[in-house]
């Protein structure tokens, strides 16, 4: 979406895969001093988005109040907090009359609630798809955006990220990138491999999709709720920042394991996320044990070598094959934080199980624009 926002992939935080309904103001001013206090903020974790169940009731006149038990001080209040963190805000709503939770929607009011938003000082809005009357999905995604947009209402004129969640159902790769600056393209993830394999598997035909302004969104990060070794986790978060997800934190960073600090604050990886050129990876190859994933970045390339299998096994990096680039290139170990010379042809690693070796390379000459797909 043309709105200026998401010229690279949204970073921060929300409160469902970890918290679901149970959210108060409390745990979310915390979690805006804990993104500041443990230096997420500074590298680049801005959004603190609040996810299902903030809503109380509809007043007489349609605006939607926050509920006054867990959000007493309202919703203002808790945006002007976090802006005076130096941080965004995002809120949630349903482009159905109720929310997935049996919240209230948006379904009918979306131009109060795109005024009430803007007034509020919200920064990003998740838009849900439950309840939905069985409306065609693009055409209530557009009556919201138009709204936030300031079309066919009192302008909001705040420039508003605009998630679209309606879970992949209606190829919204095909439609969204005019409608919102991202879209999801699976159901909902689960804390388990089982899950992040599944929605990966569905990634590689639709990563031509995603570029600055509108994001391919694989759905939140599962890094440090638990269930998930450090292996998996890496890989999680490799792939996601490469195939340029929104990388929203979405564990408890109130109390942050260092192990998953370690994971989630790598620079290295959150530069691959972050690169202007805004181009996903894809897959180079793939067995049943392992992929090779590559892309370009505005100043080289990327490889990820994973490993999907019960055992640690060694992955080839070829560069014409995978890459399509010839000569010599410079390889970094974006994991290892080190530089591992220079290589003609090809590059192998041990990649332990479920684990993954992240590359950058530099140099070469490029041989045509994409590599061609070995199944195996
Ligand atoms: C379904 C969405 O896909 C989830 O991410 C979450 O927002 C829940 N609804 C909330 O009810």
């Amino acid at each position: 979406l043309d709105n200026g926002l998401g010229r690279t992939p949204p970073m921060g935080w929300n409160s469902w895969n970890r918290f679901n309904c149970t959210i108060d103001e409390n745990l979310i001013k915390q979690t805006a001093d804990a993104l500041v206090d443990y230096g997420l903020r500074d590298i680049g974790y801005k959004y603190l988005n609040i996810d299902d169940c903030w809503m109380g009731e509809r007043d007489e006149q349609g605006y939607i109040h926050a509920s006054n038990i867990t959000f007493p001080g309202g919703i203002k209040a808790l945006a002007d907090y976090t802006h005076s963190k130096g941080l965004l805000f995002g809120i949630y709503s349903d482009a159905g009359y109720r929310t997935c939770a049996g919240r209230i929607g948006s379904l009918g009011f979306e131009d109060v609630d795109a005024i009430t938003y803007a007034s509020w000082g919200i920064d990003y809005l998740k838009y849900d798809n439950c309840y939905n009357e069985s409306i065609p999905e693009r055409q209530r995604y557009e009556i919201m955006r138009d709204m936030l947009n300031g079309i066919n209402c009192i302008s909001t004129k705040r420039p508003i990220f605009y998630s679209i969640c309606e879970w992949g159902v209606s190829q919204p790769f095909l439609w969204a990138n005019e409608v919102g600056n991202s879209w999801r393209t699976t159901g909902d993830i689960h804390l388990g491999w089982e899950s992040i394999l599944d929605i990966l598997q569905q990634q590689h035909k639709i990563t031509q999709y995603a570029g600055p302004g509108g994001w391919n969104d694989p759905d939140m990060l599962q890094v440090g709720n638990g269930n998930l070794t450090i292996d998996e986790q890496k890989s999680h978060f490799s792939l996601w920042a490469a195939l340029k997800a929104p990388l929203l934190l979405g564990f408890d960073i109130r109390y942050p394991p260092t192990d998953v600090l370690g994971i989630v604050n790598n620079t290295e990886i959150i530069a691959i996320n972050q690169d202007p050129l805004g181009k996903s990876v894809n897959i180079a190859q793939s067995t049943k044990r392992m992929d090779v994933w590559t892309g370009e970045l505005s100043d080289g390339y990327v490889a990820l070598l994973f490993n999907k299998a019960e055992t640690s096994i060694t992955i080839n990096l070829n560069f014409t094959a995978h890459l399509n680039v010839q000569g010599e290139l410079s390889i970094r170990d974006l994991w290892e934080h080190e530089d591992k010379g220079a290589y003609n042809d090809s590059y192998s690693r041990e990649v332990p199980k479920h684990g993954i070796v992240v590359l950058k390379l530099t140099g070469g000459t490029k041989i045509k624009e994409y590599p061609d797909f070995i199944d195996q």
